[in-house]
Order: C-alpha cells, then structure tokens, then sequence
C-alpha cells in the first residue's frame, strides 16, 4: 500500500529523507475522481523521477459560490485502488517496477490556515493572482477561478518541494499560468523548466477528451459529448487548408448547431460557450491574419467550451510548436 500523508508536517519528514538521498521528487496535484488522464500524469512522473507523489484536494478557492464544489465527483477509495495498480518497468537496474510512492491528502484547515470562503469579497488571507492572465479564455466565464487554481498551488508547491511538476494540456490555461507563476515567483521547487505539459488523454473510441466531470453526463449526454472535439478538428482542419480563423470557427459553429438541433429532438441539451484562437503567450484572441503571424512565432491555442445540460466540458489543440 501507497502511505498516505494527511498533514504537511508528516509529509516534510519524508520530502526531508528524499533531499538527503538526492532523490527526485515528482508531483501530480489532483481533486481527485482519478482517470487516466491523471494516471498519463503519473506514469510520466513515474519514468522521470525517483519518487512520484500524488495529492487530491478538491479546493474551495476555484469554485465559484453557484458552481459545483459539493457535488464534485469524491471517489477516494477507487481512486487509492488505482494508485496501488499502477506500475510501470524501470529502466534503471534499482527497481525492477515503479510504483507511486506516496498520496497527499491535506484537508481544508491545514491548506488554508487563515480559512476560506467562496465569496471572494469575504475572503480573507494570502492569494496567488497571475495577473493579465486570468482573466482570458476560461478566465472569461470563470473570474475568480485561475485565482483560486494559484492559491493552492503555490501552497501545494511550498508544500511538496517537487523536482519535477505534470499539468496535463487538457486545462492548457491553467498549465501555462501556472508556468509564468513559478517563473514570476523565483520558485525553485519547481524550478520553470521542470513543469512540464503532458498530452491530453482522450477515450479510444470518440475522442473525448477525458475529464472527472464527464461522470455527470447522463448516457445521452455522453454519446453527442464528442461534439466538441470534433469541432475543433474541423476548425483546426480548415485552418490547416488555408481558411481563415473565422471561416474555420463558423463551420464549426454550425457543425455544433446542427447537432444541438438534433439532440434536443432527443430531450438533450447542447449549446456551445466558446471557440475561439489565442495567443499562448498572451492569451489574447486572435483575429484574421493575426493567427497565421502568430504561429510563425509563439503557439496559438484553439480552444473550446461546450454546455451539456448543466455540465460544462472544455478542450483545445494547439497549433505549432509548444
Ligand atoms: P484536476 O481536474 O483533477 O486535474 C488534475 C491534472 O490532471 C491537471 O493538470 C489536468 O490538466 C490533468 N488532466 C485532467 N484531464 C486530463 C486528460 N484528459 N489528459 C491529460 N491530463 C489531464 O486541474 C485540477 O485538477 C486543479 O485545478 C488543480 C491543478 C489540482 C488545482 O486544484
């Protein structure tokens, strides 16, 4: 069995005996309701460091008061199951299969020893704001969400000292802030370099793109839930032939549409939020000739957000070298 640590202080005695043995510590931050988009994080850790700890914290900070916080998905049991099953060969001579080697599970208090509230204006205490990159894309129907994501973060930094730290691409905004936050900050655990953005994981079949939250779809629901990947492949494919941002973004728009159409036929609900193509470095929307300029350059993020009923989904792809 994986130990679990419940505290910060009982987990630093084991970071402590890992810095004496010049063992690399690498860090998966989770809320939990594994799937093997997290475990693509943890096997990943697994290859490229000594050791590989794992936390869950559903965290209040980044849910707004109407959002989900209390019915989000807790699946602590399963979750630890899957942990323990995981194990991947080593390729060095030590260990002849790798395991993760620890869970931390804090609890409410003891990240946020000034307390906590939802309400951002009754908030009281320390917060992490990336400031001019909040605000953009998810930030744009989210206001206080990448907030929150900062907050703990840095605390869950401060309080794993990972060598090596895995955001999965999934939430592409969220990784790459949390990038600029290390840099901004002088973090040295993570230093910028070692947070790295691992490729979103996606079911075989449809594509979609794989997320704790995809466990609130009823079975309807969850069989039109590709509908936005395969918008974004349609824009990014009439991209890629030469059709203008817009032009690519409408077609998919009514590609979503006509889908949405049919499905309320069904009783179900669809209706997209958002697509839309963005710097990656500034997380400014690109217009027109802009994204064909930027790609030259810095990556540009083609990004979506689909309503399912009451379930929010996201996605993107990025076009040109990350
Ligand atoms: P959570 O949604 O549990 O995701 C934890 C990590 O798994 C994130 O880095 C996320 O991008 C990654 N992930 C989720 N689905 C993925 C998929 N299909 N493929 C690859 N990676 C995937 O993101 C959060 O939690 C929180 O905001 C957190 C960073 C833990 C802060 O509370």
């Amino acid at each position: 069995t994986i130990p679990i640590f419940t505290t910060v202080a009982s987990y630093r005695e084991w970071r402590q005996k890992a810095f004496d043995e010049k063992k690399s510590v690498g860090f998966v931050a989770t809320m939990g309701a594994l799937h093997e988009g997290h475990l693509s994080l943890v096997k990943r850790s697994l290859l490229e460091n000594d050791l590989t700890v794992l936390s869950i914290f559903v965290n209040p900070a980044q849910f707004a008061p109407h959002e989900d916080l209390s019915s989000y998905p807790r699946t602590l049991p399963r979750d630890l199951e899957l942990l323990t099953a995981l194990q991947i060969p080593a390729t060095d001579a030590v260990d002849i299969i790798k395991t993760p080697s620890a869970v931390f599970l804090p609890s409410v208090r003891d990240m946020y020893p000034s307390g906590i509230s939802q309400d951002v204006a009754n908030q009281k205490g320390t917060f992490i704001e990336v400031k001019g990159y909040g605000d953009q894309m998810e930030g744009k129907s989210r206001p206080t969400f990448f907030r929150g994501v900062a907050t703990v973060v840095t605390k869950l930094f401060n309080a794993i000292q990972p060598t090596n730290t895995y955001f999965g691409q999934k939430d592409i905004q969220q990784a790459l802030l949390l990038r600029r936050m290390v840099k901004d900050q002088l973090m040295a655990y993570p230093d910028p370099d070692h947070l790295h953005i691992v490729p979103t994981e996606r079911d075989p079949v449809d594509r979609l793109a794989l997320s704790s939250r995809n466990a609130y779809l009823t079975p309807e629901e969850r069989k039109i839930a590709a509908t936005l990947v395969k918008a974004l492949e349609e824009v990014k494919s009439a991209w890629k032939s030469g059709s203008t941002k817009e032009e690519s973004t409408t077609k998919a728009r009514s590609f979503v549409e006509g889908a949405a159409a049919l499905a309320a036929g069904e009783g179900v609900e669809m209706k997209l939020d958002y697509i839309e193509m963005n710097d990656s470095e500034t997380f400014e929307v690109l217009e027109g000739n802009a994204v064909k300029e930027t790609v030259g350059n810095t990556p540009v993020i083609l990004s979506g957000a689909l309503w399912l009923g009451r379930t929010r989904l996201i996605d993107n792809f990025v076009l040109g070298d990350v």
